[in-house]
């Protein structure tokens, strides 16, 4: 019987598994310019930790189950619960701002289609301690480094950004309460793969004779590209009092932002565009997600503010703001623009031997070569010079050393230059020391 793997779950192979790495050491390089630290958290939790705090969506794909002590448990759907929790436990012995990043497999029990899977990587940057718009500008701006690091441009992407406070407040001037604005604010997160008649529909328990009046209204909104539209539409909302101030001071908030992205670099990608709200239940401010410039396919990125979770968790109060890449999409669109390198894991040496006589010296040097981190491939069986150096040659190796009995009586190595092939002697007492010379120059100096 063969087995195969469990659907949206993927296995590796070399090749891939090189091709994954690129994309891990692309992320982490990216982390480490913006000075974020790599933490990591369990793989399995406690299922409560995800219960409330992430969200309907993400509780209905649980991979969940009762241990064998009779705990509830799950595989994590995603990072921030564990890290809020985290961050909680030391909040009072961090440094803040707290710049921290993690690259690990998430798991979601979702219908396995193009860019979603049950199995996927994540990497996640998140900022604690700092409330003002530098830690989202700062985060957004490292979206925008990560994706141009794989060679994206602006041409090929866009972050979408939106604010659940602005929102809250537009929702407000509409005379919504609280509860009405959790539960608009869920459909709107729907609109775009939602019917129009079906929106209203989802709308009339709150909003009754007025549901498609107030879509009209909510889809204004969400047209709007502009910042300057957007000010002149916030400015004319009926709000009053502490509500007009709390708008105006938000806009505020929206010009530094947008001010620190550009001078970042990152304006070209930022799209504004209020049909963002995010699905998951804790984000308060700043909302955005990345996407391919088409707009085609599932998204790249989210993230946003998420101010009262770490409190949630039976942390102290803690203003954090962050974001997840998935693995998925980004491989499907580095693909689709031939961003993805071919990738072939080639040694620096061969060794080739004469026979089991010559074994021990190329065993000896290799071993020498190893433990100063060259790469050094020798032959497990003994066969004859013809078929090794085919597979040398197959092997994609620069430099194949060949240990006959003639040479080694006189004490040199035969190095042969399997690209150029040129072939020079090398006495084995001076090899350790030719070698840095032999891989920057080749055969020739
Ligand atoms: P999310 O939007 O649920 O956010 O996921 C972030 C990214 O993970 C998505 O944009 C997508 O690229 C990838 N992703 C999610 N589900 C799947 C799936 N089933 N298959 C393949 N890729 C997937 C979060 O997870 C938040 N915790 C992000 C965050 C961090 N917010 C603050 N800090």
């Amino acid at each position: 019987m063969q087995f195969e793997t469990l659907p949206g779950f993927r296995e590796f192979y070399p090749e891939a598994c090189a091709r994954r790495n690129h994309v891990f050491g692309r992320w982490r390089q990216v982390a480490r310019a913006f000075n974020f630290l790599e933490y990591d958290a369990p793989v399995l939790e406690p299922l409560e930790l995800y219960i409330e705090k992430s969200g309907e969506e993400i509780v209905s794909q649980l991979f969940n189950f009762e241990d064998r002590g009779g705990r509830a448990v799950a595989l994590r759907p995603e990072m921030t619960p564990s890290l809020a929790r985290l961050i909680g436990a030391k909040a009072n012995s961090l440094k803040r701002p707290v710049k921290w990043f993690n690259i690990g497999e998430h798991y979601r029990y979702e219908r396995p289609q193009k860019g979603r899977l049950r199995a996927f990587y994540q990497f996640n940057v998140d900022i604690f301690g700092e409330p003002g718009p530098t830690a989202d500008a700062e985060l957004i701006a490292l979206l925008c480094q990560a994706l141009q690091a794989f060679g994206l441009s602006a041409g090929d992407f866009k972050v979408r950004l939106s604010d659940r406070d602005l929102w809250l407040l537009m929702l407000a001037a509409e005379g919504l309460d609280e509860a009405g604005s959790a539960t608009v604010l869920g459909i709107i997160d729907k609109l775009e793969r939602t019917d129009r008649s079906k929106t209203i529909e989802k709308l009339a328990p709150v909003l009754g004779e007025q549901a498609e009046a107030f879509l009209g209204r909510i889809e204004e909104a969400i047209a709007i590209r502009d910042f300057d539209r957007l000010r002149a539409y916030i400015e004319n909302l009926p709000l009053e009092g502490d509500l007009a101030a709390q708008a105006k001071a938000r806009m505020e908030d929206w010009a530094q932002l947008l001010r620190n992205l550009k001078a970042a670099g990152a304006g070209d990608f930022i799209q504004i565009d209020l049909g963002i709200v995010r699905g998951l239940a804790y984000y308060t401010g700043f909302v955005f997600e990345a996407f391919e410039a088409s707009g085609a396919g599932r998204a790249l990125a989210g993230g946003g503010r998420y101010d009262a979770l770490v409190k949630k968790l039976g942390g102290p109060d803690m203003p954090a703001v962050g974001f997840a890449m998935g693995d998925v999409t980004l491989v499907d669109l580095l693909e689709s623009k031939s961003l993805m390198p071919e990738y072939m894991q080639r040694p620096e040496f061969i060794a080739i031997i004469g026979g089991e006589d010559e074994r021990d010296a190329a065993l000896a040097d290799a071993a020498q070569l190893r433990a100063l981190g060259y790469q050094v491939e020798y032959p497990l069986k003994n066969q004859g010079f013809g078929k090794q150096f085919k597979a040398a040659n197959q092997s994609g190796a620069r430099f194949a050393l060949i240990y006959g009995s003639e040479e080694l009586e006189r004490g040199v190595v035969k190095v042969r230059d399997l690209t150029a092939g040129t072939e020079a002697e090398i006495a084995r007492d001076q090899l350790l020391q030719q070698v840095p010379a032999l891989l920057e120059s080749g055969l020739e100096s």
